[in-house]
């Protein structure tokens, strides 16, 4: 049958004391509302809505980013949860299948919790809703379970002593035919505490017609909602020991992997080696047998097989290294393309360049990319030498097997296998320096 997910995602979410909307906030990298609308994609909805309200444009653009294909509604005022779900009504008023509701604050749903759901109601249940046993259910609306399955949520604000001591819990995820999702959102009022057209009236009125509602669990982690900056922290510990566990299976050694930080596309191949505090920031995919030293921070790079980078090493966006190259303490790249064997050991920054095959970058080698207003590029022919400490005024072409002498300001481009020195002769003065301290040392014990 087909489905359609709507995500609701209007809310200001207030406890986060935040100008960024509660659903623009990150978890390893991408938006909660993106982690969102890639669980529901999982289920290749043929129909996808989002209900944007507060910041609605900036929620309307990310949601656009992550699915062209989502419609966006617009909630004017947050009137409840069944108020949201109800903007969705016009868009899926021809959707003859199933609609499953998703919180765009509830990042870590699982696919086959939701098809669980759906099995539920090709069963005969006439919605089912995604419980859990909760450690603390305070706050939450309650399953209330009778003979023939659920018989209403209650929530929190109208739950009376009894039923507050239930733990087993609404997670806010629900699904229905969709027909009849709009046929019950239509009879629920905001006759309750909080003055709100509540979604979890539904299960009442799905009774009430004599129908039969199930309950799927899961486990609270997968339906952990974001409100505050600590839900925050406890979401991104969730998802970086799901990503540990799952690059460890995978062939991954990380020495210490409580430090390893990852991102929701950060790509490892086998026999990776990862010391300890490495950061994955977004867009890394990093070969087989690449050893990455402690302290590195990488991000929107491509590493080769063999490669071994840091420790102190900073890979920035569209720096790809060759493999077997070599990238070592406090080098910046930037931009770069290295070639196989390529060698940059020591406090360099490579921005804008190309290297070739088993240049050796000396230590204190800056390419100087920027004239203040232009970006330029530097390109370094194989088996070239750099001598230490000097500047590559960009742009710039250096040859095939040139050297570059050491302190060398090098403004102009250098041929195959030419050798370019751009710094002051030396001038040396016969046993001056003898003569310059002993005068110095006098003077001082004449004081
Ligand atoms: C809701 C459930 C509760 C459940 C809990 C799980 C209701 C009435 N209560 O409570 O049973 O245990 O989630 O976390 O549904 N939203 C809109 N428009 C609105 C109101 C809400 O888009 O008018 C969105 C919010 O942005 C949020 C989601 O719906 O993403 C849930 O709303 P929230 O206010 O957090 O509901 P809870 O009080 O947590
Ligand atoms: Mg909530």
């Amino acid at each position: 049958m087909s489905l359609a997910v709507v995500i609701l995602a209007a809310g200001k979410g207030s406890r986060m004391k935040s100008a960024l909307p509660k659903v623009l906030h990150e978890i390893g990298g991408r938006t909660l509302l993106a982690h969102t609308i890639a669980a529901a994609q999982r289920l290749s909805p043929d129909q996808l809505v989002i209900v944007t309200g507060h910041a609605g444009e900036r929620v309307a653009s990310e949601a656009k980013l992550h699915s062209e294909a989502a419609v966006i509604v617009h909630q004017d005022d947050q009137l409840g949860t069944a108020h949201a779900v109800d903007m969705a009504r016009t868009a899926l008023a021809d959707h003859s299948g199933y609609t499953i509701v998703l919180y765009g604050d509830s990042p870590f749903i699982q696919a086959d919790t939701m098809k669980a759901m759906q099995a539920e109601c090709d069963a005969g249940a006439s919605l089912c809703v995604l419980g859990f046993e909760a450690e603390n259910p305070t706050g939450y609306g309650r399953l209330v379970m009778g003979e023939n399955g659920l018989d209403a949520i209650v929530e929190e604000k109208e739950a009376n002593d009894e039923i507050r001591k239930i733990t087993l819990c609404n997670s806010g995820v629900m699904c229905a035919k969709t027909t009849l999702m709009f046929d019950l959102i239509a009879k629920v009022d905001n006759d309750n505490a909080k003055g709100e057209y509540y979604l979890t009236d539904v299960p009442y009125f799905a009774k009430k017609a004599g129908g039969r509602c199930a309950v799927v669990t899961c486990p609270e982690a997968e339906t952990l909602g974001i409100d505050s900056r600590a839900g925050l922290a406890k979401g991104e510990a969730l998802f970086q020991a799901k990503a540990r566990s799952a690059a460890m299976a995978s062939g991954v050694t990380l020495r210490d992997p409580e430090t390893a930080y990852f991102s929701f596309d950060t790509k490892l191949g086998q026999d990776v080696v990862v010391e300890p505090y490495v950061q994955f920031l977004t867009g890394v995919h990093v070969d087989d047998a690449v050893h990455i030293k402690a302290h590195s921070v990488l991000e929107g790079c491509h590493v080769s097989t063999g490669a071994i980078v840091g420790p102190y090493a900073r890979l920035r966006p569209g720096a790809v290294i060759g493999p077997k190259a070599r990238i070592g303490n406090f080098v910046e790249i930037k931009n770069a393309d290295l070639a196989a064997g390529a060698k940059i050991n020591h406090l360099t920054y490579v921005g804008d360049a190309t290297i070739g095959a088993d240049a050796n970058i000396g230590a204190g080698t800056i390419t100087c990319n920027y004239d203040g207003v232009f970006k330029h590029r530097t390109s370094i022919g194989a088996r070239a030498f750099i001598g230490s400490n000097s500047s590559l005024v960009a742009p710039l072409n250096i040859g095939d097997d040139a050297v570059v002498g050491s302190g060398s300001v090098i403004t102009e481009n250098v041929g195959d296998g030419d050798m370019a020195i751009g710094r002051s002769r030396q001038v040396t003065k016969k046993s001056l320096g003898k003569r310059f301290m002993d005068a110095l040392r006098a003077k001082k014990k004449e004081k």
